[in-house]
Formats: structure tokens, C-alpha cells, sequence
């Protein structure tokens, strides 16, 4: 992606051709991006038996899916509709990992019938697949105490998270194993969403291999996702490199002393996917009162939900207009609520009615999460 005066391109593709030519509001994808920044995971994590399984609940897109396949990547899903695009999308089962909560016994029997391998989340979910699924290889899902993320709503450890079995509760859980013959081959944590502090994550790092040593059958240790990109102009960047080379550092001495060479399961959602999307959308008003001016497009937070959910930042920029007054101004959507805000006070080169914006880093948890409230359809979408 490239962004040179307020021009976007996707690939070869200008933003203002695309959105003449398929209309808007639409998300546009390149898997340039999507290559570039699984190629980076692979650089940095050196890990030799390194296996990432992309988060596909960041972006369901089954030609973004199909992608993945072609570049080797592996899957995890957490519902029947995420393991049936998946398997469509030509994954096998023994590569999509399956890991949820509130799980129904009709869904637990569709995953284990399509042979999904699974990271059970809770003591009843062992008893309800040790009951549907005695004699089998499970993973397990720890809650070691450890959350960070950009909102609470992301954090996903820690005692105000439903997430997991609780370290207090680990041999509970290993007795509930061997009650129906389940061999605990595979520990799993996951601590939040978008964490850009790698000191956080390698100390949810060290504590799962510190649980580790405690369960003798593992194969693989699933530390999750969670690896944050920059939404913010001046946000820095996650240390990829000092991060991969301390995770490898101390996979490689814990593997030692466990006797056996492990495998290291990623599942990283937003940092493949997000800098690979944006969301163009047309001006379709421009309004003033006494001291706001607000830019309304045809799109709202029933396609683009994180602003308004989380508070999130994404860049906006006007793609019409290379040069011209710049303003500020608030971006708002066509949906019939106040808190229908994409960005507040940004400097934007001012709009005219029909201009074409981009939302930027729109690829992860966009369109995944998108409704058809007030009656509105869905955006479309292409990748590039
Ligand atoms: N693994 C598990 C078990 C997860 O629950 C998640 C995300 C991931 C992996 C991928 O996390 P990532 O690498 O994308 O951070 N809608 C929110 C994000 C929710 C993430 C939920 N779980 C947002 O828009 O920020």
C-alpha cells in the first residue's frame, strides 16, 4: 500500500479508480501487506518449528483465507461457521485449531466429528469432550493471570476474564483428562488484543513455560496472538525482532530441559490482516453548527464498529484531494446514533460532497464485525 499526497494505491490500483469502478462504501484488501507481514513473523521468530495459524475471526474473507493456504499458514477458528469456511478455503482439519467459550454440545460434536484439533477453555468443556470424544489428544486453555490490550473489552486474562482455566484449577483439569483417557498434548494462552509492549508478552511467555514443565505429553506450546500493530500516527511499533529472539531463546532452553523439541503455535489475527484493508466511503454531506463541522459519509459503525466500540483510532484521509485547505473536522457515518463517529477534530484536506475517503488499517475486525443495523446492507469487498 502506498500513500503518496493524500493518492492510496492498493497493489496497482488507485482508490479513486476502484471506487468508480465497484462503487462504495467497499473494503478494499492487497495481499502484498498480508505477505509482507507473515513473512516478517517468520523472520523474526526464528523458532524452527514455528507453526502460525492465523486468527481468521480478524477478517473471514475466503479469498483473504484462501491466501493464507497459499502461504503456508495454518488456522484457528472458534466457531462451526469459522471451521466451515476454513475447511472450504482448503485447510485440513489437523490444521485448524478450534478453541472457544460457551460452546454447545451440538457444536463440540461438529468439531470433533470434522477431526479439529482443540484448545479446551474450561473444566466442563474436558467434560463434555471427554464424554463425546473419549481415548483423543487435547490442548488446553490456560488463564495464567496475565491480560493486556488496547481496551478492556480485548484483555483476556486475569480474574475479570472468562477466558481459560485458572492456574489454581490446572489439576483439575489433568484429572478430568484421565478420567476419559485425554492426553494433554498442547497448552494454550492467549493474554489480549493489539499488545505493543513485548515485555508483556514475554512474561506471559516465561509463565506458560513455566506451567509447561508440569504437563509431561505436550507437543506444542499455542501462545495465542494478541501482537499489536500502530494505529496512531506516532505509535511505535511492536519490537518484532527482540521479541522473536527472546521467544526463541527461551523456547529453545525449555524445550531443552523438557527433553523434547516442541512445536511454537501462533495465532495472530490483526497484525496480518489490519494494515491490509480500508474502508472507502463517499461524502455524502458536509454540516456545520456554531462550532463543529462534521463530514457525513455513506458508511457507518455498521460496517467499521471499533471506533465507536473501543474508541479506536484510524487514520482517514481524503483520497480526492491531493492538495487544498486542510481543516478539522468531525467524520461522522449515515447511521442514526450520536456515537456514529469515525475520528473526532481530524485535519483532513477539506471535502467536498462525492470525494472519496479512506478509512485506514481497516483489515482486521472490520467487515468480521460488521451488522445491518438501521436496515443498511453490508459493504462490499475485493481484494487487490
Ligand atoms: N487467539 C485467540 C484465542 C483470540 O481470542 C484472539 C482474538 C486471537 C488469537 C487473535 O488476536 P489478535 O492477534 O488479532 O490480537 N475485535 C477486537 C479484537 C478482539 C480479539 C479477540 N480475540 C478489536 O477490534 O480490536
Amino acid at each position: 500500500m502506498k500513500i503518496k499526497n493524500n493518492k492510496l494505491f492498493l497493489g496497482k490500483f488507485s482508490t479513486q479508480s476502484l471506487a468508480k469502478k465497484h462503487g462504495t462504501p467497499i473494503y478494499v484488501y492487497e495481499t502484498e501487506t498480508i505477505r509482507s507481514q507473515y513473512l516478517k513473523l517468520l523472520k523474526n521468530i526464528a523458532y524452527p518449528k514455528l507453526q502460525i495459524h492465523y486468527a481468521c475471526k480478524a477478517n473471514t474473507n475466503i479469498l483473504i483465507l484462501k491466501f493464507f493456504k497459499k502461504l503456508g499458514s495454518k488456522i484457528e477458528t472458534v466457531s462451526k461457521g469459522e471451521v466451515t469456511l476454513a475447511l472450504k478455503a482448503g485447510f485440513k482439519p489437523k490444521d485448524i485449531i478450534y478453541t472457544s467459550t460457551s460452546v454447545s454440545k451440538d457444536e463440540m460434536a461438529f468439531v470433533i466429528k470434522n477431526k479439529i484439533k482443540v484448545s479446551l477453555d474450561s473444566l466442563s468443556q474436558i467434560e463434555l469432550y471427554g464424554k463425546l470424544n473419549p481415548n483423543n489428544d487435547i490442548g488446553i486453555r490456560v488463564n495464567q493471570g496475565i491480560g493486556a490490550g488496547h481496551h478492556d473489552h480485548v484483555i483476556t486474562g486475569g480474574i475479570m476474564s472468562k477466558f481459560g482455566i485458572p492456574l489454581e484449577h490446572l489439576n483439575n483439569a489433568k484429572k478430568l483428562a484421565e478420567k476419559y483417557k485425554l492426553k494433554i498434548t498442547s497448552l494454550h494462552q492467549h493474554i489480549g488484543s493489539n499488545v505493543l509492549d513485548k515485555n508483556i508478552l514475554l512474561k506471559a511467555f516465561d509463565k506458560l513455560l513455566e506451567t509447561a514443565i508440569n504437563f509431561p505429553d505436550l507437543e506444542s506450546l499455542d501462545f495465542g496472538g494478541g501482537f499489536g500493530v500502530s494505529y496512531l500516527p506516532k505509535e511505535k511499533d511492536l519490537d518484532l525482532k527482540t521479541l522473536g529472539t527472546e521467544m526463541t531463546r527461551r523456547m529453545n532452553n525449555f524445550c531443552e530441559k523438557y527433553g523434547k523439541k516442541l512445536d511454537l503455535v501462533l495465532e495472530p489475527g490483526r497484525f496480518l490482516v489490519a494494515e491490509s484493508g480500508v474502508l472507502l466511503s463517499t461524502v455524502t454531506e458536509i454540516k456545520n453548527n456554531p462550532k463543529r463541522t462534521f463530514v457525513g459519509v455513506n458508511t457507518g459503525f455498521n460496517h467499521l464498529i471499533r471506533p465507536t466500540m473501543y474508541g479506536s483510532y484510524h487514520e482517514i484521509i481524503n483520497t480526492s484531494r491531493a492538495k487544498g485547505l486542510v481543516i478539522k473536522a468531525d467524520i461522522v457515518g449515515n447511521i442514526c446514533e450520536s456515537g456514529d463517529v469515525f475520528g473526532r477534530d481530524r485535519k483532513i484536506t477539506s471535502p467536498k460532497v462525492g470525494d472519496i475517503l479512506a478509512i485506514l488499517n481497516a483489515g482486521a475486525y472490520g467487515y468480521v464485525m460488521a451488522s445491518h443495523y438501521n436496515s443498511r446492507s453490508l459493504p462490499r469487498e475485493i481484494l487487490v
